[in-house]
């Protein structure tokens, strides 16, 4: 079928298997350009099948030849229905492992269940024994307790009082006055227990009880902090109280670890255009001003460029250079106190009128478009294109 972008609000409904394909290969260029990392051999990626997931994927399968496992919870198209973006990435990245001869499966299903814990750990097991490194990148609006059955909605609300800021319409290029309403203890509590360290700290529970831990084993999950002006609704916020959680799970892991040697970390990671983030408001403002400046300094970075750095010059060099309160920065360009003074000054100039030339709207559009496959380099879009694909290696 011709498959087009179909977009409701923040979200694209439709995605095309070759522009995903072409964002894969141009990812695996990427590590390949670079070079060799001495890093994880084999690897449990849960949530990855796009963003940081799938770059920390490629990286370790392209940079260090990784044997990985992939986690993630996507769509298959069937006949006349494109699947969703996180398929056929995945199918992408394993054919092209697959075809160097690099160890690559996955496993479709909810990982927040007991069910799909069960699953990959008997894969590891069976396959590749144990795993020297476990990436935790899940981004999802919602959980179901595995134990409990309760399900919990993630918000992203901030707390104490209302929040008044501008925000963009990327689609449309409309800059407006918007106010959010806070959530309450409820709405914390529900927004920790989808994003905080939970489920994050049942993974690797059920992990070492099985042995599949490979002795000084590293585990890693990704934050954000941000800067002050996206701090009400984004690390003040609801959001933020599960991203301290997650934070402080990293050391309850990391105390579990102590006797085999392991160790977790938590990386910040830098603002990028993802289905999550095009959802939150304000933060599009933010991101067009963002990659604005960055571009013009000649730090922008994507997914890609984030994670082969934290591999190569952080986690596996020996510097891992920890922040004060133990974290990982791999957002610091992002937040170099010239970058941020830039934005700050272009934020209060923002209006739709002057975001066309101040702010990177195009690159934020692209980059939307490009999550689905859409508007990427080399594809042609005339062409008929199967929507059915097959991931090779799915279990
Ligand atoms: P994403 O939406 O691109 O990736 C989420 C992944 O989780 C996908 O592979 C998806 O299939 C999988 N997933 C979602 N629900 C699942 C479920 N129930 N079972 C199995 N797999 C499931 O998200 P992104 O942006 O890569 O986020 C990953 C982490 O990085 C998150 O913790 C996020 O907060 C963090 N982060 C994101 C930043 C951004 O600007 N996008 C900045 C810094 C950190
Ligand atoms: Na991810």
């Amino acid at each position: 079928m011709i498959i087009e972008p179909r977009t409701r609000g923040f979200i694209c409904l439709t995605s095309h298997p070759k522009g995903c394909e072409q964002n894969v290969k141009n990812q695996i260029e990427y590590v390949k350009t670079k070079g060799e990392i001495s890093g994880p051999k084999k690897v449990l990626i849960i949530g990855a099948s796009t963003g940081f997931g799938l770059a920390s994927r490629i990286t370790s399968a392209f940079g260090s030849k990784a044997a990985t496992v992939g986690v993630f919870f996507d769509k298959p198209g069937t006949k006349g229905r494109p699947g969703s973006p996180g398929w056929y990435n995945s199918a992408a990245f394993e054919k092209f492992a697959h075809e160097e001869d690099i160890y690559a499966k996955s496993i479709n299903g909810d990982a927040f269940s007991n069910e799909i814990k069960e699953k990959t750990i008997a894969l590891i097991k069976e396959d590749l024994g144990q795993v020297d490194l476990v990436v935790y990148s899940l981004a999802s609006p919602v959980r179901t307790h595995p134990d409990t059955g309760e399900r919990f909605k993630s918000v992203l609300k901030p707390i104490g009082g209302s929040f008044k800021n501008k925000t963009v319409d990327f689609h449309t290029g409309v800059v407006s006055d918007i106010e959010i309403q806070p959530g309450d203890d409820k709405d914390i509590e529900n927004t920790v227990a989808v994003m905080g360290g939970d489920d994050w700290e049942l993974w690797i529970d059920a992990m070492k009880k099985a042995e599949v831990l490979a002795p000084n084993a590293t585990t890693i999950a990704y934050s954000y902090i941000g800067p002050e002006l996206t701090e009400p609704v984004y690390r003040k916020g609801t959001i933020g109280k599960a991203k301290d959680h997650l934070e402080a799970t990293a050391f309850t892991i990391s105390d579990k670890l102590k006797d085999i040697g392991g160790k977790a970390y938590v990386s910040v990671n830098k603002a990028l255009v993802t289905q999550a983030s095009s959802a939150i408001p304000v933060i599009p403002l933010y991101i067009s001003l963002l990659y604005k400046v960055m571009k013009e300094e000649g730090i922008h970075e994507g997914c890609i460029e984030q994670m082969y750095r934290l591999f190569n010059e952080r986690l596996y060099t020996g510097d891992i250079a920890l922040d004060e309160k133990g974290r990982i920065r791999v957002d610091d360009w992002e937040m170099r106190p010239d970058v941020q003074e830039k934005i700050a000054a272009l934020w209060k100039e923002a209006t739709t009128e002057t975001l066309q030339d101040i702010g990177d709207l195009k690159g934020y559009e692209t980059d939307f478009f490009n999550l689905f496959g859409f508007k990427v380099d080399g594809v042609d879009y005339d062409q008929d294109v199967n929507e059915v694909v097959e991931i090779s290696g799915i279990v």
